[in-house]
């Protein structure tokens, strides 16, 4: 028997046929001669009728048994009808309860914790199962871009023995007696991968051990991180706004039934086009202080200075040449300022802020010591790092997308957790 999805329906390609659908139930409701069910798969909703009058003894008495979450199989005639939601309706002929559900503990009007804790069932929801669907395209599109740009898609460890981004903090792991930690970042060990095949890209997770409780952070975030040889600052960001749109775009595109189902208006999507606007981190700092944020040349621009820059904009935000103090020693000097690094933070509009951090590395070995120096940490951690650097060291520039912040932007998530199957926050690590 041929099994098809409840989308194939509704979009009109079966009116009049004998169709087989399989699912979950969504809702039903009970009245003496007949139960309208309502049957969810991955592809959609819709609306069934079961009557007495039609199926077997056995058959009905299964069907106003059953609960929600029960698992059916349905075999009926598909008819047009304006007054179904999706304008489709199924009249069941047999049908057969594979599961009945226990009584489901979610129902209306439950609070975000208890919709959480239960988040393995939760996801079931018409919202979670559309913010999936969006998410795996995000995912798609981005390696599609990347593919069709000569980058190669490669791994990197999760266990690492250096830090790579200052001010994150690590989560130590106990191995084998000795202490080693979760990556921050793939960066570190993408720049060697980069002198074998140029353009390479990894999309894993990053683990903080941050204690910000915001609407922005996650201790293990999904990052997209690329490295890329023969490639400047001015290369990098370009790279970034062409990936960004093209990942808006396919989500505008080919997600534009989930994207109307959750409110989104793709054209906040399809707006996403190269140039994105630029500001160099001295400006960032002068509107942030006429806007009346006590801020200081030197000081990192916070959620508050980042509300401020992009709250009025349409546009993403490049913020340029920040302040040696505030990135990483890695970073490529700025020699028309050399207080700064070449590096830029890409701001989300609509007073988003951060989605991705990016920089051109510096490539000569002498300047990353005298940077460790600088900063007072111990250069032997690196050594593996810095040695790439004394056989052909190229030009090279690369980037990290926080992957879950770009989906919580698009969808106007209220939290970042909201986008993420089983999201790990400070505060939750259940289920
Ligand atoms: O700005 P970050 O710290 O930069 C790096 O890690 C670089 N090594 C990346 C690179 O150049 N390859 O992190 C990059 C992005 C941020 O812009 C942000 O979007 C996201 O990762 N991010 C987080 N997302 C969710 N939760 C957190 N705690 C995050 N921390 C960073
Ligand atoms: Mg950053």
């Amino acid at each position: 028997m041929k099994y098809i999805h409840i989308r194939d329906v509704l979009d009109g390609k079966h009116e009049g046929e004998t169709v087989h659908l399989r699912g979950w139930v969504h809702r039903i409701r009970k009245q003496t001669k007949m139960v309208f069910l309502l049957l969810r798969d991955p592809s959609g909703v819709i609306q069934t009728v079961i009557k007495k009058a039609v199926v077997s003894e056995d058959e009905y008495a299964g069907a106003t048994k059953m609960l929600v979450e029960s698992l059916v199989q349905l075999h009926g005639t598909v008819k047009a009808d304006s007054r179904a939601d999706g304008g489709f309706e199924m009249q069941v002929d047999n049908l057969e309860v594979l599961h009945f559900a226990e009584e489901f503990p979610i129902t209306k009007d439950q609070s975000t914790e208890f919709l959480n804790d239960n988040r393995h069932l939760w996801m079931r929801s018409r919202k979670l199962t559309n913010v999936l669907k969006v998410r795996d395209e995000v995912f798609r599109a981005a390696r599609e871009y990347l593919r069709k740009n000569e980058f190669y898609e490669t791994t990197s460890p999760m266990f690492v023995s250096t830090m790579g981004e200052e001010g994150a903090d690590l989560f130590e792991v106990d191995y084998f007696g000795k202490k080693l930690y979760l990556t921050q970042t793939s960066q570190m060990h993408l720049e060697p991968q980069l002198f074998a095949m140029e353009r390479v890209f990894t999309l894993a997770p990053s683990f903080r051990g941050e204690k910000s409780r915001t609407r922005k952070h996650l201790t293990e975030f999904w990052h997209l991180e690329a490295e890329e040889a023969w490639c400047d600052h001015e290369c990098n960001m370009q790279r970034q706004e062409s990936l960004i749109s093209h990942i808006c775009w396919s989500v505008a595109e080919n997600r534009s039934r989930e994207l109307a189902e959750l409110g989104v208006d793709p054209e906040r999507l399809l707006k996403v086009k190269p140039p994105f606007e630029r500001m160099t981190y001295d400006k960032a700092i002068e509107v942030c202080q006429e806007a009346g944020l006590k801020i200081k040349w030197g000081e990192d621009l916070r959620t508050e200075a980042e509300e401020i820059l992009t709250r009025d904009r349409e546009k993403f935000l490049f913020v340029e040449y920040y302040p040696k103090e505030i990135k990483s020693f890695y970073m490529k000097n700025n020699e028309d300022d050399p207080r700064t690094y070449k590096c830029s933070d890409l701001l989300a509009p609509h007073a988003y802020g951060e989605v991705i951090g990016g920089s051109e590395r510096e490539i000569d070995a002498e300047i990353l010591l005298q940077n460790l120096d600088r900063i007072g940490d111990n250069p032997e951690k690196y050594k593996w790092y810095i040695d790439i650097r004394r056989y052909g060291s190229v030009v090279h520039s690369g980037f990290g997308v926080g992957v879950d912040r770009l989906i919580t932007w698009m969808l106007e998530l209220d939290h970042i957790r909201d986008c993420v199957p089983f999201p790990r926050t400070v505060s939750r690590i259940f289920p």
